[in-house]
């Protein structure tokens, strides 16, 4: 095992009636100007949003809504946000959403307790916080990218056409309630491009090194076969708790820091879906099941012993009589076969992309992961992305 340091400072409330319970107790100890932010519809359609602003005028606090945050959020939305909350004098910011709405206001805590450029100084490169961003807590109501109990925040700067994320201990939200009878709601695409997000990050995390014998690659193979059991249980039935708990508390273990312990990380098919991002605006789980088994189809020769571990370990398959290679292989492609029985995209048409010749300009712009099994470079990445076409 490599060695680590390891906090969470994140707070966890976690199963059915948790806002109910613990919500209004949780505020008590913040001041009273609350920003309550979301992103569309979904929490009116649902009751969430009306359950939440209950809870806050039953306390008496003063709300600041703030709206309209969209899927792959972008600076400019940050910035917004961040004027929003100094203008509002805003003591917490309660995010009400998935990865796009606890990313943006991860980015707009910091930016409000901040007079310079963010992006430059926080996002373009990674920089030392040296102040306290305003404290922010978050409600989940889709699951996928864990961002509940972590630091990183993704952001889109539009105008340069780069999609990045950072991870700073000082953005964990300061408590997170999560719960999965708020997902009930959530459509069978987005339900299984989330629920492929968790299963990227665990893999992104389970493919690299090392591979000596570590308690964190065995947590992953247990969490890879939680999500492969519980993903089709939720699509064949919303409403199942089980599946959505298990769901739910996978996402957050995939990304809670606990699973990277001690090993480097890859998040090379995150590098390039972010960047797919940011020229397509298209949807980060439905990006990475495109993207990764072909990746893995470059690579896996470099981490051979791995990926014969995943192939037996994780989908069962039987190694008797064949080579290492083939089993290899036979993983990957029931990898593939799962992404297609979620109903996932498996190709860059189906996900709307027509011209071919951007992904020169994709591929160049691609930062190079140190984690990789394979000796990565923008040559191969773009002969990646080809494939994926
Ligand atoms: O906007 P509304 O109307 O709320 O609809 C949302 C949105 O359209 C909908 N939704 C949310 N809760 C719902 C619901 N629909 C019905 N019922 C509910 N209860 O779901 C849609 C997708 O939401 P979004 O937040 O965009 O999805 P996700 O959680 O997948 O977040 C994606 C963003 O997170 C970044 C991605 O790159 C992308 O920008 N990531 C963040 C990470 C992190 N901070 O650690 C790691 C990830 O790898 C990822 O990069
Ligand atoms: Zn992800």
């Amino acid at each position: 095992m490599n060695n680590f340091i390891f906090e969470n400072s994140t707070k966890v409330f976690f199963g059915r009636g948790c806002v109910k319970e613990f919500l209004a107790g949780i505020l008590s100890e913040y001041g009273n100007n609350v920003m309550l932010a979301y992103g569309g519809s979904s929490i009116k359609n649902n009751g969430v949003y009306d359950e939440i602003k209950q809870i806050l005028t039953e306390e008496g606090k003063n709300i600041f809504e703030f709206s309209g945050i969209m899927s792959n959020p972008t600076y400019k939305k940050v910035i917004e946000g961040t004027e929003f909350a100094k203008e509002n004098g805003i003591d917490i910011i309660l995010a009400v959403g998935g990865g796009s709405v606890m990313d943006c206001c991860k980015a707009i805590s910091l930016g409000a307790a901040y007079e310079g450029d963010i992006w430059n100084d926080y996002w373009e490169k990674n920089g030392i916080i040296y102040f306290e961003p305003i404290p922010l807590g978050v409600i989940v109501t889709v699951t996928g990218t864990g961002s509940e109990c972590n630091g990183g925040a993704v952001i889109t700067n539009e105008e340069k056409k780069i999609k990045t994320g950072r991870d700073y201990p000082k953005c964990n939200p300061k408590f997170t309630l999560m719960d999965p009878e708020y997902t009930f709601s959530v459509t069978k695409m987005q339900t299984a491009s989330g629920g492929f997000d968790i299963l990227s990050h665990i893999m992104e995390t389970y493919f690299s090194k090392t591979d000596d014998d570590n308690v964190s690659d065995d947590i992953s193979e247990a969490l890879m076969k939680s999500v492969i059991k519980n993903l089709p249980a939720a699509l064949e039935n919303p409403q199942d708790y089980t599946a959505r708990s298990n769901l739910m508390w996978a996402s957050t273990m995939a990304e809670n820091r606990i699973i990277k312990l001690g090993k480097s990380c890859d998040f090379q098919a995150h590098q390039i879906e972010h960047q797919l991002g940011a020229y397509t605006d298209c949807n980060h789980g439905c990006g990475l099941a495109v993207i990764q088994p072909v990746y893995y189809r470059h690579i896996y020769r470099d981490g051979l012993g791995k990926f014969v571990r995943f192939a037996t370990s994780v989908w069962n398959i039987s190694a008797d009589g064949k080579s290492a290679e083939k089993v290899a292989l036979e993983g990957i492609e029931a990898l593939e076969n799962f992404i297609k029985e979620i109903g996932l995209p498996t190709t860059l048409r189906e996900l709307g992309v027509t011209d071919k010749n951007m992904l020169s300009e994709i591929a160049e712009s691609c930062n190079i992961a140190p984690g990789s099994y394979g000796n990565m470079t923008h040559k191969l990445i773009l002969k990646i992305l080809n494939k994926c076409f």
